[in-house]
């Protein structure tokens, strides 16, 4: 089990006695750990220091701790087992989150609704029919073979591979497999690399699909928090030593959902970390080439040792999802174990969508150059309806992606995704991007979609907000009266 030392929860839980009237110093400082849990700064499942060991750190009476984990424990936000000490944990209700699928295009009522829930941009329309004519037009040269290309369409591994050594990290085609997208990579990976049980390390909050793909293969996340503005290297680095995980998973370039793009010191830490512990990195760059300020960084690839780095990339977000082409980079002899994990999956992916991509890949710059300006229109345009709409809020303008980590300021994330439903939109809350119903205080919002439907949203998002804020949900009866 992971744990945190009493100095560490002291700093991480800051100033918890200022500002907070005159309520007892047990109950402040029980929801000042309830809110770390809440956010996600503070794992589940991890051992909480002992009572004596806290109490010196923040300087207060050791009754005081033992009263606020016990408040934790009696609202559920700790556990205690016999012999184990105490851990953090979450209420049994908070674990279930959204009103409806992301993947359903209709309200409750059967009406349409307004998706904010994918972050994925519509297709760069002219660009792909002249690839798509073009792909066409080469299709002859492909038909007398069987069609079967278990490693890709030789003519797109090179693009993609002269793609990554334009980008500073030499690459060769017999390095790149075709994947039917970035998801399918990240889970052929872990068909290969996981047995069930093994522990993967994330970031925490991170893409949802791959912690579901985690759990699929039956292993088991280990969550590293992120900070407001970076990766927490301290804890990125003890997560490492302490749970010596079979594989990590990180998105250091315009994170999904923060936002955030790792800087070239936090690459190096993360690599070193990982590369003293020998641990096999995916590093997800779907979203690297979307840089909205400055430029696309270094892959993340080039900081790790030769033979941890497996680099995962799409054309989902620079291009389109529909088109369902990603791949994988890594040693060569890596690619093969991969590509024989692939024969008992689906093979291949389909021979006109990988003409299409490499079509793509080589007008990539022109595409891009009208879509980011596009992508910065949006992004300003969303930040100011929500400005207007939700004042109170706390959103960080990312310096690229697709997204905006919106802090609520209280923890309302499920019920404003209920209530933003009756509003015709679909959210996605922010215990989607955690384990185990973390950050319950955020919201997912993208700006792919056009400017004047995202100040419709915004507007509604207000409203919604307006609506839950007026009557707040009851939590449950005790909470309610600790932690008003
Ligand atoms: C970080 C990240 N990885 C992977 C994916 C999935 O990409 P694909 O459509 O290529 O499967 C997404 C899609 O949102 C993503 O944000």
């Amino acid at each position: 089990m992971r744990s945190i030392g009493g100095r560490q929860l002291a700093r991480s839980i800051g100033h918890w006695s200022e500002g907070q009237g005159t309520r007892p110093a047990y109950i402040r400082l029980a929801d000042a750990i309830r809110t770390l849990i809440l956010d996600g700064r503070l794992p589940l499942e991890t051992r909480l220091p002992g009572e004596r060991e806290l109490a010196g750190a923040l300087e207060v009476s050791r009754t005081t701790v033992t009263a606020a984990y016990d408040l934790l424990r009696t609202t559920g936000y700790a556990a205690s087992r016999q012999g184990s000490g105490t851990r953090s944990a979450l209420p049994a209700n908070r674990s279930g989150t959204s009103a409806g699928s992301p993947w359903t295009p209709f309200g409750p009522d059967g009406s349409d609704i307004l998706d904010l829930a994918h972050a994925a941009p519509e297709a760069p329309g002219h660009a792909l029919t002249t690839a798509y004519q073009a792909a066409l037009e080469q299709l002859p040269r492909q038909l007398p073979t069987c069609g079967y290309n278990l490693f890709g369409l030789p003519e797109l591994r090179a693009v993609i591979a002269a793609r990554f050594t334009a980008r500073g990290l030499a690459t060769e085609p017999e390095q790149i497999l075709v994947t039917s997208g970035a998801q399918h990579a990240f889970s052929l990976v872990l068909s290969l690399i996981t047995d069930p049980g093994d522990r993967v390390l994330i970031d925490h909050p991170t893409y949802p699909n791959a912690i579901d793909a985690i759990r699929r293969a039956m292993a088991r996340p280990v969550p590293v928090p992120l900070l407001e503005d970076g990766w927490d290297l301290d804890a990125f680095e003890a997560a490492v030593r302490q749970t010596a995980p079979r594989l990590a998973y990180i998105v250091p370039d315009f994170h999904n959902p923060t936002g955030l793009l790792a800087s070239d010191d936090e690459r190096r830490a993360m690599a070193s970390a990982l590369g003293r512990n020998r641990t096999l990195t995916v590093v997800d760059e779907t979203l690297a080439e979307l840089p909205l300020e400055g430029q696309v960084p270094s892959p993340a690839a080039t900081y790790l040792p030769r033979g941890l780095a497996i680099t995962i990339g799409s054309a989902s977000k620079t291009l389109w999802g529909g088109l369902r082409v990603g791949w994988i980079r890594a040693e060569e002899s890596l690619i093969r174990r991969l590509a024989a994990v692939r024969a008992s999956i689906d093979i291949s992916s389909p021979v006109i969508d990988q003409l299409v991509v490499a079509e793509l890949i080589r007008v990539l710059d022109d595409v891009l150059s009208e879509r980011l300006p596009e992508l910065r229109e949006r992004r300003e345009v969303l930040l100011a309806t929500l400005a207007e709409a939700v004042p109170d809020w706390r959103v960080r303008r990312p310096a690229g992606g697709l997204v905006l980590w919106c802090d609520m300021g209280r923890p309302l994330s499920s019920s404003m995704v209920m209530a933003a439903e009756r509003y015709g939109i679909r959210l996605a809350g922010g215990p989607r991007f955690g384990v185990e119903g973390a950050f319950e205080r955020r919201l997912r919002l993208p700006y792919t979609l056009p400017s004047d439907v995202l100040r419709q949203a915004g507007t509604a998002i207000g409203q919604a907000f307006s609506a839950i804020g007026a009557a707040p949900p009851p939590a449950t009866g005790q909470l309610q009266a600790v932690f008003a």
